[in-house]
């Protein structure tokens, strides 16, 4: 190993993913999570039971990264760890999980948010895959969150557009748990929807000012629709399920397409990114590589493993600051909200 070369930590823990990963400068070493299925059977995350499960995963998964980097623990430079946003339950292990490997190990802490670090999962050198240039359009879609954020330095973010109400993923996941699929339905509707017709059904899009999002209209919409056919036919969800599946998920990536553009018209910009879990929506893939031909953007899509909550993304934003040299101390306590920029 160089001198130079910088190892850091990765630690992720806000929600029902737990997560290691091991960077080299800006080169992932290995990033591994431990996914919650406890909560399949209650149809949605229960803080108790994630916080809990977290407290078991979190050091397997950290013998596992740094087993699988081939490194020991001595050779770390520095922790960086979720702060928030997120649940409170889960952020609280893994913060006091980093808390204490910084001072058993005596190296410093930084601490990351959740969201810059979806957004920055871009910089993780990928031999595939071009970096995005400065500055530039992020739209972060996952199960907590929609924004739409303009990046001028990896450390210099805007929130230009938010959800006023669920965030995208939740708008998946709770018009799939109203089909009868399990949590998260995202990526099972997303796999359904591939063998269905997008515009069987239509449903209402939101009007919302500006560059924000709505999707609660969208779950109520898709309820009332099916009542009504299931009156008619008590199999009609069985027997649609994939044009169902397909037009929701249509719906929802043209309300989400149609803001992207008018904010990167609006804002000049043609460098464009997606992040956050819902960027591994095949659909919205695929929209985005269609609009950016037609519009000439230059587009970012993220490698599936970075999609969904990892700790590669809060390793190299902590890199970020790390360079800036930014740290934290023992003082430090998460924070279930906390705004970007
Ligand atoms: O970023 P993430 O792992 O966690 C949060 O920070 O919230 O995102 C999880 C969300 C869930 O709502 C899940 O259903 C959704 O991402 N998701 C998908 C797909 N894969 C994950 N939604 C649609 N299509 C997918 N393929
Ligand atoms: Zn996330």
């Amino acid at each position: 190993m160089g001198k130079e070369d910088v190892i850091i930590l990765g630690i992720e823990s806000s929600c029902d993913d737990t997560s290691a990963a091991v960077l080299k400068n800006e080169t992932i070493l290995s990033n591994v999570t431990a996914s919650q299925a406890i909560h399949e059977e209650w149809g949605g995350v229960v803080p108790e039971l994630a916080s809990r499960a977290h407290q078991q995963n979190i050091v397997p998964v950290l013998d596992a990264a740094v087993k699988k980097a081939g490194i020991s623990l001595e050779d770390i430079d520095a922790i960086a760890f979720t702060r928030g946003p997120g649940l409170m339950g889960s952020l609280i292990v893994g913060t006091s999980f980093s808390k204490a490997l910084s001072l058993a190990l005596d190296i410093p802490l930084i601490d990351v948010n959740h969201m810059q670090a979806h957004v920055l999962a871009h910089f993780i050198d990928d031999p595939s895959k071009e970096k995005p240039n400065l500055p530039f359009l992020c739209l972060t879609v996952s199960g907590g969150h929609t924004q739409l954020v303009l990046v001028e330095e990896p450390l210099k973010m805007k929130v230009i557009g938010t959800t006023v109400d669920d965030a995208a993923g939740e708008a998946f996941d709770k018009t799939a748990k109203l089909l009868g699929l399990p949590y998260p339905g995202g990526p099972m509707l997303d796999k359904l929807a591939q063998k269905g017709k997008p515009e069987k059904f239509s449903f209402t899009k939101p009007k919302i000012k500006e560059f924000d999002f709505s999707f609660s209209g969208l779950k109520t919409n898709v309820l009332q629709f099916l009542q009504k056919q299931e009156k008619t036919n008590p199999n009609f969800i069985e027997e649609n399920l994939n044009d169902l599946c397909a037009s929701i998920q249509h719906t929802i990536i043209e309300v989400l397409m149609e803001k992207l553009v008018k904010a990167a018209k609006h804002h000049n910009i043609q460098e464009i990114a997606i992040a956050g879990g819902v960027s591994a929506n095949s659909g919205l893939r695929a929209a985005l590589l269609e609009k950016g031909k037609k519009l000439n953007w230059k587009v970012h899509i993220p490698k599936f493993e970075y999609c969904t909550d990892n700790a590669a993304m809060i390793a190299i934003t902590g890199k970020f600051l790390w360079d800036k040299g930014v740290f934290t101390d023992q003082k430090t306590s998460p924070t279930a909200r906390w705004k970007l920029g």
